[in-house]
Order: structure tokens, then C-alpha cells, then sequence
């Protein structure tokens, strides 16, 4: 078997951890390869919310082995937290039985955050994500595998160093480093190992991984909207480098996408909406950050921003998401390509300067009716059950998937029309 890649087409948010949670069902392994605790993945199972930051969506499935891949950064103090949390929702703690942390993957360090505390142009979730990608790169980073070789005396200097370089406040102490030490390495000794062994070794006794992407591909660091983006490769191109396995295992790319478009943080979004119809979006979506709880800006669905997602991904798939948010509305609107000083445009402009200085040219297609959540769950129970797929829904639903997949290209193979995990129409 090969992996299957979950990717973020726009901004992030678009419901991987929904997706990934209904994929696990069939999968060995769900690993995260890039990013950190900045993501915040959804899955509702009926009146449960569950909001996992670090743990791979995945855990709902009790069979499924769980990897903390070589590209992310990892906040242990995070961590434990969240196994505590599923501890005492009834979960048994799966670290170092079927959840592994790579030996490679960086360790977000408390200075990190008072350094990304100081952030005011990007936006940033304030998790200490880029100081520690930062880090990284300038190979000055602690992995989990250098837990045994650290020198507290000589990291307390350097971190102090930074910190008063960067204008913060605070320092940290060679204690307070020892003690963090030898809590990170106790805590969890009997997770951390070569996870990429262990995906390559599932990968070749024919088992199913799945690699869990966070953000989405316009924060991607060299794709995305530099430099209102995150700190890391977001792209199908780290998918199997991140998990510690080649490129050539990964066939099946499904890319996320909302069937309108949100973005938290600065950075501009052409079709962004300030009107009625943006308030609609945010209103019944509920879109609120998951990680940050700010309040989502919403737009229409920009054709540009997804073609170039699919130029860089090649998905193999679409799996479309909050359809049911466009319900309501008299008109929906998408943006197929932009105008820049005059000029029509259909590829983004490398330029967050330029971007700025794009407005959306639009087609108008009509709207569908409001349903509540429950009639959505029974559209979707109804068209999963009786082989309709989307021939179940809304004629004018169903002309607004067709026009966006001829947009697209790629085929949509599915539809969510809810928040839960039964609210996913398959096409059949
Ligand atoms: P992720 O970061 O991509 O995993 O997405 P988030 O969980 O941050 O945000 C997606 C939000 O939309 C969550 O609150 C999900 O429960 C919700 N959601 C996912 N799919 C659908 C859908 O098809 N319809 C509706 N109404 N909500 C959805
Ligand atoms: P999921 O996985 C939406 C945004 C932040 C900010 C920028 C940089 O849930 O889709 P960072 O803390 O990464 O340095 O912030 O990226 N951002 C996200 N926006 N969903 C996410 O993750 C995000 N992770 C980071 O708002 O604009
Ligand atoms: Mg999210």
C-alpha cells in the first residue's frame, strides 16, 4: 500500500482533522510531518468536540499507530496536556504504545514563545513555531534525540542571548532548563524513536499510512503568501520528507477545500468579504480560530489561490468542505481570476505587495436554501445510504460542485455538509 497525503488547499482550516478521522478508519498509521501545536484539527462525533493541536486526528481510531513526524516542532508541555485531556475523556494515554515521537523532530523550548510573543506583523499563533523552525535552520535547535547531550549552562547563555537581542523581557535559568530537560525525557522516554522505521516498515508490509498535513498550502513558507505564512513546508513535497519516508511512497493527494475561503492572522485576501454575505459565512460556519479562538475573515472561493494549490500538491483528489455554510444565500459568487493595474491575472502574484493590489473578477451562481444541521446529516445519511452521492443534494448545490471541479480539474470526491462525522457525502 502507499500513502495518502491530506492537504490544506487554502489558508488552513479547511477540515483535515474531520477528513483525516473518517480516513483513519481504514489506516494503520496517521502521521503529522511539519508544523506544530499552531494547527487545530476538529472532529465531532456527535455532541463530542474534540480539538487535537500536536496529536495526529487519527487517535479516534483505536487501531491506529499515531507519529509525530521528523518536520514538526513539538511543545512537550503541550503535548502532555493534550494526552491528559484525552485521558480523561476516557482514552488510554497512547504514548510510547501506539503514539511514537521522532528522535529528529525540534522541541519548542519556553523562550521560543516568549519570542514569538513579540510578533506583531504576522499575525502568528504566538506558539513559538517560527523562533524554533528559526532554530532549526540555523542548527542551534534541540531535537528530542539530543535530550541526553544538552548543556544547560551553555543553552540558558545562548537562549538569554537571543532573548535580549529580541528586546523580551524575560530569561530563563540553568535550573529551570535542567529540570525541563529531564521532565521531557522522563515524560516520554518510551515515545521518542525513529518514527520514519516505523512508517517505512508499515509501508512495506502493505499497510495504509495516512500523513496528516497542517496549515494549508498559502502559508506554506516558500509557496504561500510570504510572509504572512507559517514556518514550514505545508506541501505535498514534505509530506514523505517530514514523516521520514521517500516522496515515491505517496500516490493519493486529497486536497482540503472549503466551498468558500477563511484566513486568521494579517496578510491580505482578495476576496475577502466586509459585507452581509461575509457575516453569513462566519455566523453559520462558526469560524473562530481553533488554536487562537480569533474570529476567521471569510471570502468566496478564489479559483486562483486553488489552482495554485493544485500546481504545486497535484492533488488526485478534491474533498470539498462547509457546503452547507453557502445554504441561504440568494447568489454565491467565485473568483476566477484577479485584476492587477488593469490587467486580468490568473496566477498569484509572488508579491504580498502585489497581492494587495488585487481585486477578484467574479462569476454569480445561484444559491441554495438554509437547512439546519440535522436536515444537512440527513441529506448526507440519505445520499450515502441510497447510493445517490451528490445527486441527493440541492440542484443548486450540486451545479455549484460541478462548475468548481471544471474550475479545478481534479475530481471532488467528496462533500461535507456539517460539522460531524457522518455529515461527508461521497460521490459514488
Ligand atoms: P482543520 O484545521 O483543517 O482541521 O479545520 P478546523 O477544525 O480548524 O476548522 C474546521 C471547522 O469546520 C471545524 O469546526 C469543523 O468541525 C468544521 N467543519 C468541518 N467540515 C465541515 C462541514 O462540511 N460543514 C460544517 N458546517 N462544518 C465543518
Ligand atoms: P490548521 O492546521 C489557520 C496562521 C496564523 C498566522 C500564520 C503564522 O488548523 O489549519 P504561526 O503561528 O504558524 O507562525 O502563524 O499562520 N496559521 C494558521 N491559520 N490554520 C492553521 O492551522 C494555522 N497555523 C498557523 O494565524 O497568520
Ligand atoms: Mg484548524
Amino acid at each position: 500500500m502507499s500513502a495518502t497525503v491530506i492537504l490544506g488547499s487554502q489558508w488552513g482550516d479547511e477540515g483535515k482533522g474531520k477528513l483525516v478521522d473518517r480516513l483513519a478508519e481504514s489506516a494503520t498509521w496517521v502521521a503529522r510531518f511539519q508544523g506544530g501545536n499552531n494547527a487545530g484539527h476538529t472532529v465531532v462525533i456527535g455532541d463530542r468536540i474534540l480539538k487535537f493541536h500536536l496529536l495526529p486526528s487519527g487517535i479516534t481510531r483505536e487501531e491506529c499507530g499515531l507519529v509525530l513526524g521528523d518536520g514538526m516542532v513539538i511543545d512537550p508541555w503541550v503535548l502532555d496536556r493534550e494526552l491528559n485531556d484525552w485521558v480523561a475523556g476516557g482514552g488510554k494515554d497512547p504514548a510510547g504504545s501506539r503514539l511514537f515521537i521522532s528522535a529528529r523532530a525540534h522541541i519548542i523550548l519556553p523562550y521560543h514563545r516568549y519570542l514569538d510573543g513579540l510578533d506583531k506583523k504576522i499575525g502568528t499563533t504566538g506558539r513559538g513555531i517560527g523562533p524554533t523552525y528559526a532554530d532549526k535552520i540555523n542548527r542551534i535547535g534541540i531535537r528530542f534525540a539530543d535530550l541526553p547531550h544538552c548543556n544547560p549552562e551553555a543553552m540558558a547563555e545562548r537562549q538569554n542571548l537571543q532573548l535580549s537581542n529580541a528586546g523580551c523581557e524575560q530569561r530563563v535559568t540553568v535550573d529551570e532548563l535542567k529540570e525541563q530537560i529531564e521532565w521531557i525525557s522522563n515524560r516520554f522516554s518510551s515515545a521518542i524513536t525513529n518514527t520514519g522505521v516505523l512508517l517505512d516498515n508499515a509501508l512495506k508490509l502493505g499497510e495504509k499510512i495516512i500523513l496528516e498535513g497542517a496549515q494549508g498550502c498559502l502559508l506554506d513558507i516558500d509557496q504561500g503568501t510570504y510572509p504572512f505564512v507559517t514556518s514550514s513546508i505545508t506541501s505535498r513535497g514534505n509530506a514523505g520528507h517530514g514523516a521520514g519516508i521517500h516522496p515515491g511512497h505517496v500516490e493519493d493527494v486529497i486536497g482540503i477545500t472549503k466551498a468558500y475561503i477563511t484566513r486568521v492572522g494579517h496578510g491580505h485576501m482578495p476576496t475577502e468579504l466586509f459585507d452581509d454575505d461575509g457575516e453569513h459565512l462566519g455566523v453559520v460556519g462558526h469560524e473562530f480560530g481553533t488554536t487562537t479562538g480569533r474570529k476567521r475573515r471569510c471570502g468566496w472561493f478564489d479559483a486562483v489561490v486553488m489552482r495554485h494549490a493544485n500546481r504545486i500538491n497535484g492533488f488526485t483528489q478534491i474533498a470539498l468542505t462547509k457546503l452547507d455554510v453557502l445554504g441561504g444565500l440568494e447568489e454565491i459568487k467565485i473568483c476566477i481570476g484577479y485584476e492587477m493595474d488593469g490587467q486580468e491575472i490568473h496566477e498569484l502574484p509572488a508579491s504580498a505587495i502585489d497581492l494587495e493590489r488585487c481585486s477578484p473578477i467574479y462569476i454569480t451562481m445561484p444559491g441554495f436554501p438554509l437547512l439546519s444541521t440535522e436536515e444537512w446529516l440527513g441529506i448526507a445519511e440519505k445520499c450515502n445510504t441510497n447510493g445517490l452521492g451528490f445527486t441527493g443534494l440541492p440542484a443548486a448545490a450540486q451545479n455549484y460542485i460541478s462548475k468548481l471541479e471544471s474550475i479545478i480539474g481534479v475530481e471532488i470526491t467528496s462533500v461535507g455538509v456539517g460539522p460531524d462525522r457522518d455529515a461527508t457525502i461521497d460521490r459514488v
